[in-house]
């Protein structure tokens, strides 16, 4: 098989790029490990950047996301019994975040991407990436049992975390920046109305607790938990109960409960992989870099990776143009290490730590200084609604 641009992964980064790279006329193939409703099952996060949304109109799939996304103008702290709201829409010059799932940001993509004839295949899992040092890149992928190999000019590897893309370079040529932290979130979703029409990221004793949504309809709630925890020891109940244990108690009783629809735990991680590009081979999305999920950054990081990998592609095959393919993994990486240090920050002020009573009253402290400046509030506001793309052309 032969293709301009062979991507490996039919998560939100790789789909994202093969709907961009298909409106100018450059084909893809995608190959995908797991099955097409498998990737259309998972539940992710939820709060897309401005940026994100105007890629997203970019790319034709943003018609169901105008239709029933919500737009949120500020975001809630509790803590020490007291709220602050974050005026995001009044700290940045009136910029907003959308609310709508990543799960159905990827059926959006996915239906846009088959109907116009692009090519996906699932249950086809990468296992290499060869001669990514010359001009003609070889994917090599498994279907059906057998091995097959596609012939790129490019491949892209938006494989997330666990790919190949990333592991198909020695070890030697990149660098890898980690950080584990040492709890989870356990994360319900649920069909009740949400507690409140803006989110609520909660400091408190007993550990961080976030009340998040998808629709007016569908809650989606989040309490830190340790990092041996299991799903199967979480009651429904058990779960609500904490919840609102960590919420303000005006909050708390307003809380609607209902039965599960999901509940999972996820890790929290910081990862960069340096560089983002290897000959013809670029890394964007999960494959590169991991956040923790507080301030909802994974996606929208996929987002800006793509934003600036499918203009150096296009300016390759329009214009003949390689200075933008080389300047992708430097312009990437400084927008993903401000996401990571936003996101650690984030992370730092809002979860409990350990049994040391300095920890909780400096996150007191630095709540209550933020509660009181207008400099903090914006500082946390231009980072929540996204910092701008640089200029790529
Ligand atoms: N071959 C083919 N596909 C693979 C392989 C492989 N060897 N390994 C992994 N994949 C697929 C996964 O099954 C997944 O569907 O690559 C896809 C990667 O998708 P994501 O993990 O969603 O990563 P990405 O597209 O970069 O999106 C980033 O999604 O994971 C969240 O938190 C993350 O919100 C962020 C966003
Ligand atoms: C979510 O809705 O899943 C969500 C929202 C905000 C976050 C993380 C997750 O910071």
């Amino acid at each position: 098989m032969r293709t301009q641009v062979g991507i490996i992964g039919a998560g939100p980064s790789g789909l994202l790029l093969a709907r961009l790279l298909h409106l100018q006329g450059i084909e893809s193939i995608i190959v995908e490990r797991q099955s097409k409703a498998h990737v259309l099952g998972r539940i992710r996060a939820g709060v897309l950047e401005t940026g994100t949304v105007e890629l997203l109109r970019e790319a034709q799939v943003a018609h169901r996301m105008d239709r029933d996304g919500l737009i949120h103008d500020g975001f809630n702290l509790a803590f020490d019994g007291r709220r602050q709201r974050i005026d995001m829409a009044h700290r940045t010059g009136g910029k907003h975040v959308m609310i709508y799932g990543q799960t159905k940001v990827t059926e959006d993509l996915v239906e846009a991407h088959l109907g116009a004839g692009g090519q996906i295949f699932y249950d086809a899992p990468a296992v290499g990436v060869e001669e990514y040092s010359t001009d003609r890149p070889r994917l090599i992928f498994d279907k059906n049992g057998r091995h097959q190999e596609i012939v790129c000019d490019f491949v892209a590897g938006c494989d997330g975390y666990h790919g190949v893309a990333r592991q198909s370079v020695p070890g030697n040529q990149i660098t890898l920046f980690e950080k584990i932290y040492p709890f989870g979130w356990l994360g319900i979703l649920s069909d009740v109305p949400p507690v409140q029409d803006e989110l609520i990221y909660a400091n408190h004793e007993r550990g961080f607790a976030l009340c998040s949504m998808r629709s007016p309809t569908r809650s989606r709630y989040y309490i830190q938990c340790d990092l041996e925890d299991r799903v199967e020891k979480w009651s429904d109940d058990a779960f609500w109960d904490e919840l609102r244990r960590r919420l303000p108690a005006d909050v708390a009783e307003q809380v609607t409960t209902g039965p599960r629809l999901e509940m999972s735990i996820a890790p929290l991680r910081s990862f960069v992989a340096e560089p983002m590009r290897f000959g013809r081979l670029f890394l964007a999305g999960d494959a590169a870099h991991i956040v923790p999920p507080t301030g909802a950054k994974g996606l929208n990081l996929a987002a800006s990776d793509i934003y600036y990998l499918s203009r150096a592609l296009i300016a390759f095959y329009k214009e003949k143009r390689v200075d933008l393919l080389d300047r992708y993994s430097a312009a990437a990486l400084r927008r993903v290490w401000k996401a990571i240090r936003f996101s650690w920050w984030f992370t730092g002020l809002m979860h409990k730590y350990d049994d040391d009573p300095i920890s909780h009253r400096l996150q007191v402290a630095e709540l209550g200084y933020i509660a009181g400046s207008a400099a903090a509030q914006t500082a946390m506001a231009e980072n929540y609604v996204g910092l701008p793309y640089e200029d790529f052309t």
